[in-house]
């Protein structure tokens, strides 16, 4: 096994609108598209497409949504001897509404996802110590996230933290050992107190969690980009300019990849790369795990803008 997703499934209900309805209004959708997805199954998915061997730790109910998330995770050769069905329980939900710009308003259902436990954890140890990266999301109880992360540390595998959604619970002090904290600009602003209106100041507040101890912040910037930061080393890698039609899951998009290359003994540099132009693609097609590219998409993407290398 390459990599352990300990995360979320969602069932993506997808509206495209014009414009969000008033109060007691009702406005009608041009288009509706359901998905699988869900953060920690987005980036499950996304790693599996370009080849990665992965497991995935995470739980659904016991309806159809449930039954059909295990089917999608297996179509994308996922390793599901740990996604478990919760009795009694619903699989979790996403209503997503895609505006004219491209941009998201996403709420979100845990349902069975809010039973993943440290114990669910200790089940699956043995396969999990044969993984070589762990990658967690907020989307899970915290004390999970936490045992996570200290399972992590104690077996020397390297873990990846998503902070998202943005959480003002997460304990700073207990992901410290993380070895790649990965927030947007909004989560990074929630995580620091600090503004990130600016690239300067994303910077500052990178530094921040970089001078606490944190080994590799990476910051995603959406159309601006990825910073990484380590205690010596600062870089600033720019998007890829395509057209938006959904930008749903782009960041679950950039993670996965980024988990596949690092895995596949690419640099950070060149797995952010990698990263940068999987996610480019994902924005420019509906849906969330629907539109994450193939390798061949890749390769063929990297040719046109001349960026075709090994690692
Ligand atoms: O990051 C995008 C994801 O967030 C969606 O797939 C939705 O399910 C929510 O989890
Ligand atoms: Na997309």
């Amino acid at each position: 096994m390459d990599i352990a997703v300990i995360g979320s499934n969602m069932v993506d209900l997808i509206s495209y609108i014009e414009r969000m309805p008033k109060e007691g209004e009702t406005v009608e959708a041009p288009n509706f598209e359901m998905g699988c997805g869900g953060k920690g199954a987005n980036q499950a998915v996304a790693a599996a497409k370009l080849g990665a061997k992965v497991t995935m730790l995470t739980k659904v109910g016991d309806d159809l949504f449930g039954d059909g998330t295990i089917k999608n995770l297996e179509h994308y050769g996922i390793d599901t001897e740990f996604v478990k069905k919760v009795p009694g329980s619903s699989s979790g939900v996403a209503p997503i509404f895609v505006d004219k710009e491209s941009k998201n308003r996403i709420i979100i259902i845990k349902g069975a996802n809010q039973y993943l436990s440290p114990e669910d954890i200790d089940q699956a140890a043995t396969k999990l110590k044969k993984c070589s990266l762990i990658v967690l999301q907020l989307e899970i109880p915290l004390e999970t996230i936490y045992y996570a992360i200290q399972f992590g540390y104690k077996n020397q595998i390297p873990v990846i933290l998503n902070p998202a959604p943005a959480s003002k619970d997460l304990d700073f002090n207990r992901i410290l050992t993380c070895d790649y904290l990965m927030p947007n600009e909004t989560e990074l602003e929630l995580l620091t107190g600090l503004p990130v209106q600016t690239e300067e100041q994303v910077q500052h507040a990178a530094k921040m969690l970089v001078d606490k101890g944190l080994k590799n912040v990476i910051v995603t910037l959406g159309q601006s980009g990825v910073l990484w930061m380590t205690r010596n080393h600062v870089q600033h890698i720019k998007a890829h300019k395509v057209q938006a039609t959904d930008t749903t899951g782009a960041g679950d998009a950039f993670i996965g990849c980024f988990a596949h290359f690092i895995t596949h003994n690419y640099t950070i540099e060149n797995a952010l790369k990698m990263a940068t132009a999987f996610a480019a693609l994902s924005v420019t097609k509906r849906g969330t795990q629907s539109s994450y590219p193939t390798t061949e998409d890749l390769k063929q993407f990297l040719k046109e803008r001349n960026m075709l290398s090994s690692s």
